[in-house]
């Protein structure tokens, strides 16, 4: 047998390879979920994501790499199940069965796979004068995020900012719209989402563009950046995780120029503002509403 993982975050696939190193197990050969899988698989064991369309996106591809024996085994904690588990499922697989719970979890297993097209995986959101494509799954699917468009409106971009580094770039929509007022940038975009990255590639390119499929600062080692922005995550799958949030802020100190900027927005009740104080010399309100908060700090 040769198991395969396919892994859609930066960080799921360093604790993988960590743990089999730590238990001297062989490492595994891992893939994406828009790789095409060279062995066809026969059984696949998946954790139901919190994103439906990402469910969506993982059944359509399990689906067209396999053979016609093929046994999905799913998993998912009994009190985050939806009837659309069980939708979506039906349109993939004849046979859907759903385990009673133990310790507050169940299976779902799904056999007898349908003939079902492919279809592109993608969704377009306009914006302004832009269409944004992602790919089903990634962050805001439905309108381009509220506390994106709040902090599109008071990023402040000199036009002597050469590097900028957009932290949990999502589709790219921040990067992109700071790309279009200046050109010139070197801009580097860093998400730990495979499909964020994905999707980012799809709206913004250019030789002066670096995609990062990552999940913290450590690959800019000896680089620095005139601007960092960022719409930062504060959710781990169902609950509210503010800690990877606040280690990328007290790397971003070490990464941003003397004169540089770190800028982002929240959610008010997140009360970043003392966490950034305690890393950054300014932390300044730029503008608050009665949701967001968008902040600007520096190291000096
Ligand atoms: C609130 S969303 C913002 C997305 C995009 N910038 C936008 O404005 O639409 C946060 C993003 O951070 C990403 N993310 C979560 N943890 C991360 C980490 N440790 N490093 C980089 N990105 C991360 C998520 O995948 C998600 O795309």
């Amino acid at each position: 047998m040769n198991p395969i993982v396919i892994c859609t975050h930066a960080s799921q696939k360093k604790a993988i390879q960590a743990n089999l190193i730590r238990n001297q197990l062989s490492l595994l050969t891992t893939q994406t979920p828009l790789s095409t899988i060279a062995t066809k698989l026969d059984v696949v064991l998946l954790k139901i994501p919190k994103s439906l369309q990402e469910f969506r996106l993982y059944l359509q591809h399990i689906v067209h790499n396999s053979t016609e024996d093929l046994v999905v085994i799913c998993a998912f904690m009994t009190r985050h199940f939806s009837s659309k588990f069980l939708t979506i499922s039906q349109e993939y697989f004849e046979d859907v069965e759903q385990s009673k719970a133990l310790k507050k979890a169940r299976l779902l297993t799904l056999k007898k796979k349908k003939a079902t097209p492919i279809v592109e995986p993608i969704i377009s959101i306009p914006y302004k004068s832009t269409t944004y494509k992602q790919y089903w799954g990634v962050f805001s699917a439905d309108h381009i995020d509220y506390a994106t468009q709040y902090f599109l409106h008071h990023v402040d971009v000199n036009a002597s900012d050469q590097c900028v580094l957009d932290i949990g770039s999502g589709n790219g929509i921040i990067a992109n719209e700071i790309y279009k007022q200046n050109p010139n940038v070197e801009m580097h975009l860093m998400d730990n989402s495979f499909l964020a990255i994905a999707s980012s590639k799809l709206n913004i390119q250019g030789e002066t563009i670096h995609h990062h499929w990552y999940d913290n600062l450590s690959i800019f080692e000896d680089q620095q950046f005139d601007l960092i922005v960022s719409n930062p995550p504060f959710h781990n799958d169902y609950e509210i995780d503010i800690q990877t949030t606040l280690n990328l802020f007290k790397e971003c100190r070490r990464c941003l120029k003397v004169s540089g900027s770190l800028q982002l927005v929240a959610n008010k009740h997140l009360n970043y503002k003392t966490h950034l104080e305690r890393t950054f010399a300014v932390v300044e309100t730029v503008s608050e509403n009665q949701k967001f908060i968008i902040y600007k700090c520096s190291v000096s």
